[in-house]
């Protein structure tokens, strides 16, 4: 019924998916705050940088390049050609640096901290001149901006004055800024460069970052040019586009130059043509980013055509958010060995600041003149239309642009939360798995007959908690899982009476405790856990007076390796009258999993015992693992019968030990 003459299709489809990606990503986001980083990205200890980082930080600094590349080019230089395309890249430099702010806020552990680097400086660090660098280049933009908004409002027209007189001085500030930034963010890949791999790691590392930075802004500047013409239906400025990119040619022509005589002097060539996936990826990377877009800016046959000007500048643009993502974590793979997939919900969150930045970019294109010809306000509304049942005029719009992205927010929103949903679903986290104590038990051993070892029977359970003198075993818990190991504790200690202490397997207790039982530090079946309670420490060792009789290093940072040792109060037993060694590389008080901690104990010693022949079934899994101890009170009804029977049968008394049946 309604008929959409006048309104502009494009436009309307393009803002309808900007708002549903933003209903989406906003989900996600609040999700993220909610649940944790954990659940809302791939990102693990070993890849503490994702996406995020790679896309929203580094790209979006380096597509942000354009402000400070125009604005040189027209005030620095006086390149009057270009003068109608600083407003668009001012503003996107500005929308690109606030998007950077969104996606840290996002992806920091602890985004309450982002203040921090104001009052507590670091001067030593790379990422201390990032920050300092992103807040006040953020600053200049805004200020540079800011009269296109302020300029229709008269109360503002003092301020407009000013800030239009301190252009020059802003720009240039600008400029320092932004170069000092764009180099930076490289900078900081000199501190990883043990983590990359050699086509991505260089020395060159700042140089690179900016000159590419230069590059990608005149790319991103054409680029977005093309797009919001076709956006508005406005003929594009193919001109100062073509101008700008065979500029960019020049600027890529020596980042080429750069980085393969980088990677020539350092005899990492061989490496482009080892075979491997990095190497292909290498080449695609430079073929987007530099080569085929050289190419098609300079070659006689398509420098002047307009379709090379806009598919050279989208190459540049996805080449180097390419070079970013290659630099800030794929090229990582390669030293980590741990492969990073982004999760649905890092993508999202990534889309979804991109649109947000979008609209704001095109609501101020429409609202205020940052093109010197504003676009024909875009009707967003249907005529006004006869209902043909009501016999009455519909008022007005019936479903305006305010609908519509309501509409797509909320469909988004919808979206977002099953994405949420999917990732909950799809992410086998690790159940935690807590172990129990063990049990004392008293049971009966009997002669196996049918092959070596014996056969245990569970006479009955007798009190949690142990006593050495009524020690028949131990009933060692898995912590749930129903699966039970028998440990004739006495038995083995008199074993190895000769050789001394309890220290032999009890290697660490807790202070003014002996034979401290494994499970309270060993205390999930599988993961290893940290022991450590720094709270606990402050508390026993006298709050305030305590941090100095471990942090006995001030100037150092204050880590575990920087503090006293633990076994400087804790006195672990030497290494040979321990039965235990550590073989897994934990760090200080940080204590393997209970199943790694028994099998240490226990299986070292089996596996050794087993060489004798007549103990050869000591190292078998079933020796220790027995079926039939499922369920404990199954296990006593179960094993009384069987007692009893025994008994009656008179075949020969059983061996119970310590209590009769
Ligand atoms: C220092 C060496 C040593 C350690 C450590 C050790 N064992 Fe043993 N274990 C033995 C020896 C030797 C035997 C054989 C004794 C015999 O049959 O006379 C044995 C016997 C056993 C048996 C009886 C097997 C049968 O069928 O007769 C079980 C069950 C067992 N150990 C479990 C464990 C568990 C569980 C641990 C760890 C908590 C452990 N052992 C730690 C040396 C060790
Ligand atoms: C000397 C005794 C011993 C031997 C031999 C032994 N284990 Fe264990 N294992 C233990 C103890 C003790 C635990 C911890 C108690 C428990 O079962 O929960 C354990 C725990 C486990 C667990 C985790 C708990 C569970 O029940 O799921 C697995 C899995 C396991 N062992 C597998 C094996 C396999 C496979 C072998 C043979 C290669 C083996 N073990 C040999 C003593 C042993
Ligand atoms: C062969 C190794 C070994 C030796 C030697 C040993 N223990 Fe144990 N002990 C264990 C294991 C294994 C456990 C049960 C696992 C756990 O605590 O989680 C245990 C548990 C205990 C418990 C029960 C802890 C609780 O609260 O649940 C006590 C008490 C104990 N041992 C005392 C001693 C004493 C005292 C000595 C020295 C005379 C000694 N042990 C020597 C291995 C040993
Ligand atoms: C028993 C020794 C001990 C005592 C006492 C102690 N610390 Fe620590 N502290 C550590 C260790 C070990 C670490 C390393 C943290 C870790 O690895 O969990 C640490 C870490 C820290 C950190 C860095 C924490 C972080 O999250 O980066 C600070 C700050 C610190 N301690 C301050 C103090 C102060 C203040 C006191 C006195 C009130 C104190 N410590 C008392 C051992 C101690
Ligand atoms: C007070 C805490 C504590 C208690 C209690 C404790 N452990 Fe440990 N255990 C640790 C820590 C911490 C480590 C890491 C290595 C180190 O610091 O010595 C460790 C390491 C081990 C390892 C070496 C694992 C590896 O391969 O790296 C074994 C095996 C082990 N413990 C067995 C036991 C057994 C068996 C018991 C009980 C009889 C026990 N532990 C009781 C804290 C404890
Ligand atoms: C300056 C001496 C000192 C140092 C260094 C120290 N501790 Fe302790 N630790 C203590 C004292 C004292 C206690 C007693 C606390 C209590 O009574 O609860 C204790 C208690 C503990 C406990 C038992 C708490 C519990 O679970 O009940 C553990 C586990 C422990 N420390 C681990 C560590 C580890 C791991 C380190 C090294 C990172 C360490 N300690 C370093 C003095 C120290």
């Amino acid at each position: 019924m309604s008929v959409n003459t006048g309104t502009n299709n494009r436009l309307i489809a393009t803002k309808a998916v900007l708002w549903f990606l933003l209903g989406a990503a906003a989900v996600v986001v609040a999700v993220r705050y909610v649940r944790g980083l954990g659940l809302t990205t791939a990102l693990t200890d070993t890849t503490p940088w994702g996406m995020w980082i790679g896309f929203d930080v580094l790209s979006g600094v380096g597509l942000a390049a354009g402000g400070f590349v125009l604005a040189a080019t027209v005030y620095i230089f006086g390149r009057d050609k270009y003068h109608g395309v600083v407003r668009p890249a001012v503003l996107t430099a500005f929308l690109g640096y606030l998007g950077v702010i969104i996606g840290l806020l996002v992806d920091l552990g602890r985004p309450w901290n982002i203040w921090r680097p104001l009052f507590h400086q670091n001067l030593h660090s790379p990422l201390f001149e990032v920050a300092m660098c992103v807040m006040l280049y953020t600053t200049v933009l805004a200020l540079e901006f800011a009269p296109v908004g302020l300029e229709r409002f008269k109360w503002a027209q003092p301020i407009v004055r000013l800030l239009r007189k301190l252009v020059l001085p802003l720009v240039i500030l600008g400029i320092c800024l932004s170069c000092l930034h764009q180099s930076s963010i490289g900078t900081m890949f000199l501190l990883t460069g043990s983590r990359m791999h050699p086509l991505w790691y260089s020395p060159l590392q700042s140089p690179l970052f900016l000159i590419s930075a230069i590059a990608l802004g005149l790319a991103m500047v054409s680029l977005e040019g093309v797009i919001t013409s076709w956006l508005y239906r406005r003929k594009a400025e193919w001109s100062v586009f073509g101008g700008l990119t065979r500029a960019a040619a020049v600027v890529l022509s020596l980042y080429l130059l750069m980085r393969l005589g980088d990677l020539g002097v350092r005899g990492m060539l061989g490496h482009t043509i080892d075979g491997s996936w990095y190497a292909v990826l290498f080449w695609l990377e430079i073929a987007m980013s530099a080569v085929i877009p050289i190419l098609l800016f300079t070659l006689p046959g398509t420098r002047n055509q307009n379709w090379a000007v806009g598919w050279g500048a989208l190459l540049v643009v996805s080449g180097f958010v390419l070079h970013r993502a290659d630099v800030g974590g794929i090229s990582h793979i390669a030293v980590t060995g741990e492969a990073y997939v982004p999760a649905l919900t890092e993508l999202a969150t990534s889309l979804g600041i991109v649109a947000g930045l979008a609209l704001v970019f095109l609501f101020f294109v429409e609202k205020l003149q940052v093109w010197e010809e504003p676009p024909e306000a875009p009707d967003l509304y249907a005529a006004p239309a006869f209902d043909p049942v009501g016999r009455q005029f519909i008022r007005g719009p019936w479903f305006g642009g305010g609908q519509r992205a309501v509409l797509a927010l909320i469909v988004g929103a919808v979206i977002g939360l099953m994405i949420v949903e999917a990732q909950v679903a799809s992410r086998s986290r690790y159940q935690a798995a807590p172990v129990d104590a063990p049990k004392t038990v008293q049971l009966t051993r009997l002669a196996n007959t049918d092959g070596p070892g014996h056969v245990f029977e569970v006479a009955s359970f007798v009190s949690t908690g142990m006593n050495e003198a009524l020690l028949p075993a131990l009933l060692i818990d898995s912590g749930g899982a129903g699966r039970h190991v028998v440990f004739e504790h006495a038995a083995h200690v008199e074993r190895l009476a000769e050789r001394g202490s309890c220290l032999l397997c009890h290697h660490r207790n807790v202070p003014l405790d002996q034979a401290t039982s494994c499970t309270h530090c060993h205390r999930d079946m599988f993961e290893a856990t940290d022991t450590f309670s720094h709270a606990g420490h402050e508390a026993a060792l006298g709050e305030r007076e305590s941090c100095v009789q471990c942090h006995v290093e001030p100037d150092l940072a204050k880590s575990r390796p920087s503090t006293k040792a633990c076994d400087a109060c804790h006195h672990a037993p030497p290494a040979d009258a321990t039965l235990v060694s550590a073989t897994l590389e934990l760090g200080a008080g940080v204590a393997a999993g209970y199943m790694d901690a028994m099998h240490g104990l226990c299986l070292t010693c089996h596996i050794e015992e087993a060489a004798q022949e007549a103990n050869a079934h000591l190292g078998q899994c079933a020796t220790c693992h027995r079926s039939g101890f499922e369920n404990e009170t199954d296990l006593i009804t179960r094993t009384r019968a069987l007692l009893l029977a025994e008994n009656d049968l008179n075949s020969g008394a059983p061996v119970v030990e310590g209590m009769s049946p």
